[in-house]
């Protein structure tokens, strides 16, 4: 049967080729056959698909559309086709034949009945909606597991001076638990993203059919209630056709790779400078090579982004023009996604793991902080300060920049701004502010101390940034949790109706 032409089911052949079950002769094979199937990609909603079906199969007899014995012998047929596993599915196109050819190969035509008012169109954006969503929410928690390990080493390395970096040269100096903190602010996007993706993807399209509704007398929002989604997807064409939340998992997964690939890249960075050192657990070594360490775990965590912008590129290319409502071309579009929500996971997890055991190496960190004369803005905010317009300041601390080398004490790099001072402006630096006062600020810990305005390094800014974080977090995981609990909820409610019928 297609689902453009829903007809009858037929008797299962008696032949034993179980595809004739679902299946007219006409459509049943051909050089094709291969090249339609989607069952081995399917197994990936194989457990989605037997709950749509018990849930469909319960709705149908609560409404009188199938008799309770039947809708009975249906689902003890389809908790024998779930312990057979997928592996034992043979015949259809998709799972969703293949289950309902098991069905009605273990009691007869009636078995089809479990196929009335919906088509397979629905029925695979339900199960996909349905898979995508756990995914969702093991990506998310993944993301919790990362931001408290961020939060964590942030935490104990407050003081921890080290250099930051723009156009990778030494710009200014700042903190360990600051430049952390700066990935968990968007990692926390990307939870709040994937859970927000997570509300788009958990509403049921199932009872659209095909695309136009059916006549029989369906309750969609009792198959969405069994189901756990929080709704219907209500308009039937746009049930059956739209695969935008597609678009927007994979994306939502694409952007959160993207930035554990900015991190992935920042620590191999550091590990390379003796900044880190890498736990032995993260790290491989060569077949060939005794003595290297290497930071594989984090250049795999940089290259799953490489695969994750492609699933999303590829997710958008295929929807791209497709006309509604139904085109065989979706048969495509979800696979990619649940496999790289779970390569993410796991990166995600990886990340987590490799910067919670890290090593900071507090020496080699504040020997470099100063490097690059990288306290340059605070001379010349410091010089601002002194009553000088900062374009002024600027000017003066420019030059000195010129001169100032890395090997300078705090006095010679004074004594140089000063006639930097004096050259720009015909005064003497004492004029505007006090040598010490640009000794100090010369000093990478104390003008790391000196930038508290909010969300900057200042240790006191931090601990702000560190209690907001917190917060964030446990909040996150209530609201996770709260979905969690929905729908292993719902599952409860969908096993006692099907036993109630069993
Ligand atoms: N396996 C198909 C898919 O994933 C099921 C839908 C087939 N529908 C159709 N009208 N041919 O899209």
């Amino acid at each position: 049967m297609t689902d453009d032409d829903p007809g009858t089911v037929r008797d299962a052949d008696a032949t034993g080729d179980p595809d004739t079950a679902v299946r007219r002769d006409r459509f049943s094979g051909g050089p094709a056959r291969e090249f339609l199937s989607s069952l081995a990609a399917d197994e990936a909603i194989f457990a989605a698909d037997l709950a749509v079906d018990r849930a469909h199969t319960v709705m149908l007899a609560e409404q009188g559309i199938v008799d309770d014995a039947v809708a009975g012998e249906i689902l003890v047929a389809l908790d024998d086709v779930e312990s057979a596993g997928h592996d034992e599915l043979t015949a259809g196109e998709d799972v969703h034949e293949a289950i309902e050819t098991a069905v009605i190969d273990r009691i007869g035509p009636d078995g089809g009945r479990m196929h009335t008012a919906r088509s397979r169109n629905d029925e695979v954006a339900t199960c996909i909606r349905y898979r995508l969503r756990e995914d969702l929410l093991a990506v998310a928690e993944a993301t919790l597991t990362l931001r408290e390990a961020l939060v964590e080493v942030a935490s104990e390395h407050t003081e921890a001076v080290m250099p930051g970096y723009t156009h990778l040269q030494p710009a200014q100096p700042t903190t360990v638990a600051h430049y952390l903190l700066s990935y968990e602010g968007g990692i926390a996007r990307d939870t709040a993203r994937l859970l927000d993706a997570y509300e788009r993807v958990n509403r049921s399209p199932l009872g659209a059919a095909a695309f136009a509704g059916t006549p029989f007398d369906i309750d969609r929002d009792r198959t969405a209630e069994l189901l756990g989604f929080d709704g219907t997807v209500r308009n039937s064409m746009d049930a059956s056709s739209a695969r935008d939340f597609l678009a927007e998992g994979s994306t939502a997964c694409a952007t959160l790779a993207t930035a554990l690939s900015g991190l992935a890249e920042d620590c191999i960075v550091f590990s390379n400078k003796g900044f880190i050192e890498l736990s032995d657990a993260y790290s491989s070594t060569s077949s060939i090579m005794p003595q290297k360490k290497n930071p594989d775990t984090l250049e795999l965590t940089r290259g799953v982004a490489g695969d994750a912008i492609g699933e999303a590129t590829g997710t958008l290319s295929l929807l791209k023009g497709l006309p509604r409502a139904y085109n065989r071309d979706l048969q495509r579009a979800h696979a990619g996604v649940f496999e790289i929500a779970d390569d993410v996971r796991e990166a995600t997890e990886i990340a987590a793991g490799a910067v919670a055991t890290a090593e900071w190496n507090g020496a080699t960190l504040a020997d470099a902080a100063g490097d690059g004369f990288s306290t340059a803005t605070g001379v010349a905010d410091l010089l601002a300060m002194g009553g000088l317009p900062f374009r002024t300041a600027h000017e003066i601390v420019a030059a000195a920049a010129e001169t100032v080398s890395d090997d300078d004490t705090p006095a010679a790099a004074a004594a140089k701004v000063d006639e930097a001072t004096r050259k720009v402006t015909d005064e003497p630096l004492s004029t505007h502010v006090s040598r010490e006062d640009v000794e100090a600020a010369l000093d990478p810990a104390a003008s790391v101390a000196s930038r508290d305005s909010a969300g900057g390094p200042a240790p006191e800014a931090v601990a702000d940034e560190l209690a907001t974080a917190e917060a964030d977090i446990e909040a996150d995981a209530e609201t996770l949790a709260a979905r969690r609990e929905s729908l292993a909820a719902a599952a409860e409610r969908l096993d006692a109706e099907v036993a109630s019928y069993v």
